[in-house]
């Protein structure tokens, strides 16, 4: 065997060697398509970062979710996307309702659409207050 029929051989039998290695799962595992999350967290109100809250008809954006303080104890949560296209949605406290900035659709607080484009509804999540704390989840 000459050097460069060596070199050949001992790449092929590296390159088996790796396959082997990678491709064989220790008995029982399987690999999972990853699943999709559920929407569950905590917002801290007293957090800077959420002061926006402190004001009737404010909004912050936090984990692609829009979360609104519609009144004294009143939170409303919807993704942050516009269905029609991917647009970041505001809320418009002095229309009290959700609008995309890109097309114009807009949503009413309970998500449906009231101007096309869009013609799906904003995905809303539900909110809990515990003192300073607020949950939203599904
Ligand atoms: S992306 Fe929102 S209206 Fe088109």
């Amino acid at each position: 065997m000459d050097r460069k029929e060596f070199i050949i051989k001992a790449g092929m039998f590296a390159g088996v060697c790796a396959c082997a290695g990678a491709c064989v799962l220790p008995k029982g595992e399987q690999i999972e398509p990853k699943k999709e999350e559920k929407i569950d967290f905590t917002i801290d109100l007293t957090n800077s970062k959420f002061a926006d809250l402190q004001k009737i008809g404010g909004f912050v954006y936090e984990k692609l979710i829009i979360i609104v303080r519609k009144g004294d104890t009143e939170f409303l949560a919807f993704t942050q996307y516009c269905t029609h296209a991917s647009g970041v949605i505001k809320f418009i406290a002095q229309k009290n309702h959700f609008e995309c900035p890109v097309h114009y659709s807009q949503f009413d607080l309970e998500g449906k659409v009231i101007q096309s484009p869009a013609i799906n509804p904003l995905k809303k999540y539900k909110t809990e207050r515990n003192g300073n704390l607020l949950r939203i989840f599904e």
